[in-house]
């Protein structure tokens, strides 16, 4: 890496960009089983922050696994990857001033850790969606626990690989408990607690 010259001493600052906007950025980071409501808890925050004026971008894996990262599986070496460069994007995001919503199944403490790491401790906030495992086979919305079940899926979260469940989140939300709405103005007041 000796012929890169990165000018971001140059470049306006995190701080000019936040005053900008009146917000602060920070990463919320959604873990959870495949099913268990990340996704749809961070559509529900995105909708209230915008709302209120605050400028949200969510990744997901879904989304994330279909452009960026369209060449990594469900490996562990490829699960990391795939972390890590989130975790890159979403430090871009962040340093940008503005509020990012990661929903990624990221289902080892050492994967969570490289992400926090990354970004940096001050702007990470981990949620753990915590619906258990049954109720995220039940809803079956893609259908991938029946194939996972079949053997005709490898590495399935839950089924067939590990899930290491947060020991210290900042929030924890069962979605099997807790309304979306809930859910939602839960996630929604973390947030601005750090405004
Ligand atoms: S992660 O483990 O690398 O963080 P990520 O969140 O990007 O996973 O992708 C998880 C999504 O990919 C799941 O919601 C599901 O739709 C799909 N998927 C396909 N195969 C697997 C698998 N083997 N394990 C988990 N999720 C899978």
């Amino acid at each position: 890496m000796n012929n890169i010259y990165p000018i971001y001493d140059k470049m306006m600052t995190r701080e000019q960009k936040e005053a900008l906007l009146q917000q602060r950025g920070v990463l919320v980071w959604f873990t959870g089983l495949s099913g268990s409501g990340k996704s749809t808890v961070a559509l529900g925050v995105e909708r209230e922050l915008h709302k209120r004026g605050i400028l949200c971008r969510i990744l997901d894996g879904d989304n994330v696994r279909a452009g960026i990262n369209n060449n990594l599986g469900f490996s562990e070496a490829d699960r990391t990857e795939n972390i890590r460069r989130i975790a890159e994007v979403a430090k871009l995001f962040v340093q940008t001033g503005i509020v990012t919503l990661a929903c990624f199944v990221s289902p080892t403490r050492h994967i969570r850790n490289m992400a926090r790491h990354i970004v940096g401790e001050e702007d990470f906030k981990e949620v753990y969606v915590s619906t258990p495992l049954a109720e995220c086979e039940r809803r079956d919305v893609k259908g991938l626990y029946a194939r996972a079940r079949r053997g005709e899926v490898k590495d399935f979260t839950g089924i067939s690989a590990p899930f290491e469940p947060p020991l210290q989140p900042n929030l924890d939300i069962d979605t099997a408990q807790l309304s979306l709405e809930e859910s939602v103005s839960r996630v929604v007041a973390l947030i601005l607690q750090n405004k």
